[in-house]
């Protein structure tokens, strides 16, 4: 009987943050909006917070995304945090675009239900067989991709540099001069990396030559390529093809 009553609790205080954060996105919607500062400055104020880690690589990246129908792409859909996908959302809604994320978990675009524009589609899957085979019937190039799925451990970082090399695999295709590439944890210096997992981060460095981190492989492929120009690298890789 307890349970029951604290499921019945829990399904109404879930129902309850949904219907609010649905008056919020309307709420912060209507607000005017000038440019993609002022955009990002928005997001970041009223769904996460004003001095977010992620907040310089993102504004570095949407203020030189081209604003004349843009594709956005994104692995991993928003979560607390950086809730990239409203930012992402957000910036189709004002400036135009199609903005596509993908997931593993339904929940993470379930939460967003009723707060997004239509311009914006969610995929539940893994998200090297969608960039590989699901999006290449939406678009033929994509002017932004922002990869954040699989979660670093700091402790085992390589499955989450793999998963991030496979994604960069299955998306060249999609790169066009221009194209932007924003990879989340993938730290430039070694001090944000928690000094605990100092071991294995050295143990990385000494086999791959570069820092764990969501986008550590890529990053190697990109040293060997001609046309990429870094725009920012301090938690997150921002990077743009020339
Ligand atoms: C760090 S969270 C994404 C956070 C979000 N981008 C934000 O900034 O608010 C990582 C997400 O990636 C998803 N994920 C993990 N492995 C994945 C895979 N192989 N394919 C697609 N999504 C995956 C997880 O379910 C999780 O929701």
């Amino acid at each position: 009987m307890q349970s029951l009553k604290s499921l019945y609790t829990f399904q109404v205080r879930s129902y309850y943050k949904i219907l609010k954060n649905c008056f919020k996105y309307y709420w912060v919607k209507s607000r005017n909006v000038k440019s993609v500062d002022d955009l990002v400055e928005r997001h970041f104020k009223y769904w996460s917070e004003p001095s977010h880690i992620n907040r310089p690589g993102l504004t570095a990246a949407l203020n030189v995304t081209k604003l004349e129908n843009p594709v956005l792409v994104e692995t991993g859909t928003s979560a607390y945090g950086t809730d990239s996908s409203r930012l992402f959302d957000a910036f189709v809604s004002h400036f135009g675009g199609t903005f596509y994320s993908v997931d593993l978990n339904p929940l993470a675009s379930k939460r967003l239900i009723f707060q997004h524009s239509r311009q914006t589609h969610f995929y539940i899957g893994d998200s090297v067989n969608f960039l590989k085979d699901v999006l290449v019937d939406k678009t033929k190039k994509v002017d932004l991709f922002y990869l954040d799925s699989f979660d670093v451990d700091w402790q085992n970082p390589l499955p989450a540099a793999q998963h991030g090399l496979a994604e960069f695999n299955a998306l060249k295709k999609y790169i066009r001069k221009g194209t932007v590439i924003v990879v989340d944890d993938t730290p430039a210096t070694i001090d944000y990396i928690p000094k605990h997992f100092h071991k294995y981060t050295f143990k990385f460095l000494e086999e791959f030559g570069v820092l764990p981190g969501k986008g550590a492989l890529i990053l190697k492929e990109f040293q060997k390529m001609k046309n990429v120009q870094v725009l920012l690298h301090e938690y997150n890789l921002v990077v743009q093809f020339t």
